[in-house]
């Protein structure tokens, strides 16, 4: 949450800090602003709401200069106001910063600057950390950054400008991510890569602790001692199209529709030549490792969360070893019994996600191996992780998750197979099948996508409802759950997700006549369940959408609409049957006027707790 550019060479920076922050907008979206060293001195244009509305506030008020910093923010301390907008000064104008993440003890810096003489314009936490790098500084920008970070808790990833030394950018992470882009006579620094990928390839990954001083012609790394480091230069190697719509209207649509490349690179190389056994040269276990596994938990936030839910099926089926699957902001609090005979897999598209984070390090604390499975190399949960699968889903943009949710069930299909070959819990005849049926995945989505039209028709007749209820058994509740956050999330729609045998205890009161019930009915063992479970609230007036497999069609008898899915293998159904599901939430959202790829109050990553 909240994005941060910077850049210093011989160009005009004001472009370029635009152009990067459009490329963090899906950070947030509350207000964005930037900082340049102009020819009348340090300079600060910022403005609540979208980037446009700043870009139309610099139009005939340019701020021209080739050093400057930008921001576009999440808000957290202090509601969206051009007053809260980074970046933020200090009482003089002569340091300026941009921040992203939280400092915890800014209520007690706060104090103690005042006590000094300081007054504070904004409500924000950042505000202080402007005032910090007044109190500190006496000629050494360097040092006061130094002296500053020792004085804050919490996460950061900053730059700092001073007009005392207008040739270097300084910047500093801890717990918030923080690349530096290397190019020629000109420098960058951006909270992600698709902000600086125009211009350079090469990309320094910033750890905790680790500080850039930026000049037009050089980067030095040091740590928060001043002590020299070295990183390595990682090369980007996707391009800037892959990070743009290419002619899709929006990213979300753009990203369902590369979900049966996302299948096919998460696949690659991991399944054998033959097609019968899996290779994860990734997962560095030894097979006694994987023998004394007793448990695993599967901590993740919000859509990864639903993917954990969908891999504890996949795993327990798969290779019989008993797993929990747990929200991360709970998990890390709830004093979980972690064993070093605890595997725990943590799941996170960006590898940013605090609570994941959190609940990584806790693991790790109580001797548990951690396997991470992320679409970010060189995030910060797949640099902690003792093993990662990377989800080769390419970087996603909207804020609703689609492809690298989809992208994380294969990783959990990839995993639960390789531990069961480990084990031997299943034959070799049955684990060669189940890869042949994962493997045809990818064109079961596109003939899924082909039929995008139908879903759009039922959509449309649903954004005008306020409430609707998805259900749903086994696996097909799993994907129920993220269907309905999914909904929620983009077009405002209130909707619960219940496990279908659950409703007549409670919530089946709330079904009247018309209400819409999403059914999922792809499970072949629980169908007769399912379809009670159907006759049920459609007996109470609802009117309901059946998602079945193709051939299904005794369930038409029960339901209004019905939409199907080519025929799998019952474990694999979740990997296409939330595929209309997210073409469902897309065009209701769109219906609705919203705008899909920014819902309200959301931000891509949450790099808070
Ligand atoms: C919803 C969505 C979020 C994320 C969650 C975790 O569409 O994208 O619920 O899944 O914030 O994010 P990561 O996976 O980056 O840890």
């Amino acid at each position: 949450m909240c994005g941060i550019v910077g850049y210093i060479g011989h160009r005009d920076s004001q472009p370029i800090l635009i152009e990067g922050l459009k490329k963090l907008e899906y950070r947030g979206y509350d207000s964005a602003g930037i900082a340049v060293h102009t020819s009348e001195g340090l300079k600060v244009s910022k403005a609540k709401g979208r980037l446009a509305i700043l870009e139309e506030q610099l139009e005939g008020a340019a701020l021209n200069g080739t050093i400057g910093i930008g921001h576009t923010r999440w808000a957290t301390h202090g509601k969206p106001s051009d007053v809260n907008s980074h970046p933020h000064q200090d009482m003089s104008g002569d340091f300026t910063i941009v921040h992203n993440g939280i400092i915890e003890n800014y209520v007690t810096l706060k104090e103690e600057l005042a006590a000094k003489g300081h007054t504070f314009t904004s409500e924000t936490d950042t505000e202080v950390i402007a005032h910090l790098l007044a109190d500190e500084y006496d000629g050494d920008l360097v040092q006061a950054v130094q002296r500053a970070v020792k004085r804050m808790k919490g996460a950061y990833a900053l730059a700092a400008l001073t007009k005392h030394e207008p040739d270097k950018i300084v910047t500093v992470r801890y717990a918030s991510p923080l690349i530096i882009g290397v190019g020629e006579g000109e420098n960058f620094i951006a909270s992600d890569i698709p902000a600086i990928l125009e211009h350079t390839r090469d990309v320094y990954i910033l750890n905790d602790g680790d500080m850039a001083v930026l000049t037009s012609n050089g980067v030095e790394l040091m740590d928060v001692e001043g002590k020299a480091i070295s990183r390595e230069i990682y090369k980007v190697e996707w391009d800037i199209v892959t990070a743009e719509k290419a002619g899709y209207d929006h990213f979300m649509l753009k990203e369902i529709y590369e979900q049966p490349k996302a299948y096919r690179d998460t696949m690659g190389s991991r399944i054998s030549a033959d097609h019968k056994q899996i290779v994860l040269e990734e997962v560095q276990m030894t097979k006694e490792q994987i023998q004394d596994i007793h448990n695993i938990h599967i901590v993740a936030c919000g859509t990864a969360y639903h993917a954990g839910l969908v891999g504890k099926t996949v795993i327990e089926s798969l290779a019989r070893i008993p797993v929990e699957t747990d929200v991360a902001s709970e998990y890390r609090y709830r004093n979980p019994i972690i064993t070093p005979n605890t595997l725990v897999i943590v799941v996170s598209q960006s590898g940013e996600t605090a609570d994941t984070l959190a609940a990584l390090r806790e693991a790790k604390r109580c001797g548990a191996r951690v396997l991470a499975i992320t679409n970010v190399v060189g995030s910060s949960v797949a640099r902690e992780a003792d093993d990662v699968i990377v989800t080769w889903a390419g970087p996603e943009i909207a804020v609703a998750s689609t492809k690298a949710y989809t992208s994380q069930l294969i990783a959990f299909y990839l995993l639960g197979l390789y531990l069961a070959q480990t084990l031997e819990t299943q034959e070799a005849g049955a684990i060669a099948d189940v890869i042949q049926a994962l493997e045809k995945l990818p064109e079961q989505v596109e003939a899924i996508l082909a039929e995008a039209e139908v879903v759009r028709d039922y959509a449309e007749r649903i954004s005008k409802h306020e409430h609707l209820f998805f259900i749903g058994r086994g696996l097909d509740f799993n994907v129920a759950q993220e269907g309905s956050l999914k909904l929620k999330e983009i077009s405002y729609i209130h909707s619960e997700a219940y496990a279908a045998g659950e409703l007549k205890h409670g919530t089946l009161a709330l079904i009247e006549e018309g209400t819409p019930v999403i059914a999922l009915a792809t499970q072949e063992m629980l169908f007769e369940k399912t379809v009670s479970n159907i006759k049920e609230v459609a007996a109470r007036g609802a009117s309901v959408m059946g998602l079945a497999i193709e051939g299904d069609d005794e369930l038409k008898k029960s339901v209004d609409e019905l939409f199907t899915i080519p025929k799998t293998l019952p474990l694999l159904t979740p990997a296409l049957s939330v595929v209309p599901l997210q073409l469902l939430s897309y065009y209701a959202s769109l219906a609705r006027g919203n705008d899909v790829d920014k819902p309200r109050n959301l931000a891509k990553s949450v790099t808070v707790e």
